[in-house]
C-alpha cells in the first residue's frame, strides 16, 4: 500500500521485464538523448508503439541529431512521416526541431520544453523525466487506469482525472523517475490491460485495492456519453 514499496517493487519488475524499445536506454542506463526521446514521443502520441519503431529507426539514420533534421528539407521529412498520420505533429515537429537547434539544445525544465510547438503538458513530463531524470510525473492513459485499480478509484473519468493525476504524483519516486515512468506504461501496456487485466503475473498484485474488491477489469469507470 505505501508508495515509496510500489515504487520499488515495480522498478525492481521493469529491472527483469522492460520492453525493449529503440528509443530506449536500459533500466537503470540513466540519461537518454533529449532528441530521441522528444523524437520518440511526438511519434506516440496518436500511434502505437509497434507502428512507431520503424520510423523512428527510420528518422535517426536519415538525421540523427536534431541539428540535422533542422536542416532537412521539409517535403523529405512530409514524405518519411507519411502513414503516421496527424500531419500537424510533423510540421511542429520540423519548427520545434529548428528552434531548438538554434538555441544549441533542449530546454532543460518542463516549462521551458512545454514552450515548444507540438509539446504538451504530457510530452514536456515525458521528456523531463525519461531524458533528464525530473522527478515528474507522466500521466497518460495507461497511468490511468493502473492508478485506478491500484487504490481502487471508481469515479468514472473524466471526472476522476485530478484525483488519479495526485495520486500517480504520490507514487512517483524521487529515484529513477525515468525509469518509473516507462515502467508504468510497461505494465499498463502489457499487464494491467483494459480488458483481462493479467493480475496473476502482476508485480503489484499484492498492493492492489481493486483486486482485492474483484473490480480491477471494471476500472477504470468511464461516464456515459
Ligand atoms: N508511449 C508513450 N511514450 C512511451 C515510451 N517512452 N515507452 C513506451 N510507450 C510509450
Amino acid at each position: 500500500r505505501d508508495s515509496k514499496v510500489i515504487g520499488e517493487r515495480l522498478l525492481e519488475w521493469y529491472d527483469r521485464h522492460a520492453r525493449v524499445l529503440p528509443w530506449r536506454v536500459p533500466p537503470g542506463g540513466g540519461a537518454a538523448d533529449p532528441y530521441r526521446v522528444w523524437l520518440s514521443e511526438i511519434m506516440l502520441q496518436q500511434t502505437t508503439v509497434a507502428a512507431v519503431k520503424s520510423y523512428f529507426e527510420r528518422f535517426i539514420s536519415l538525421w540523427p541529431s536534431v541539428g540535422d533534421l533542422a536542416a532537412a528539407d521539409d517535403a523529405r521529412v512530409m514524405a518519411e512521416w507519411a502513414g503516421l498520420g496527424y500531419y500537424a505533429r510533423a510540421r511542429n515537429l520540423l519548427a520545434c526541431a529548428r528552434i531548438v537547434s538554434d538555441a544549441g539544445g533542449f530546454p532543460r525544465t518542463r516549462e521551458g520544453l512545454q514552450a515548444l510547438p507540438g509539446i504538451g503538458p504530457y510530452t514536456s513530463a515525458a521528456i523531463a523525466a525519461i531524458a533528464y531524470d525530473a522527478p515528474e510525473t507522466v500521466v497518460d492513459g495507461n497511468v490511468e487506469r493502473v492508478v485506478a485499480r491500484l487504490r481502487a478509484i471508481e469515479t468514472p473519468l473524466p471526472a476522476a482525472k485530478p484525483e488519479l493525476i495526485a495520486l500517480a504524483e504520490t507514487l512517483t519516486p524521487q529515484e529513477r523517475p525515468g525509469d518509473y515512468a516507462q515502467a508504468m506504461m510497461d505494465l499498463g501496456a502489457t499487464i494491467c490491460v483494459p480488458r483481462n487485466p493479467a493480475c496473476g503475473i502482476c508485480p503489484l498484485i499484492a498492493d492492489c485495492e481493486a483486486r482485492e474488491k474483484g473490480i480491477a477489469a471494471e476500472l477504470p469507470r468511464k461516464a456515459p456519453k
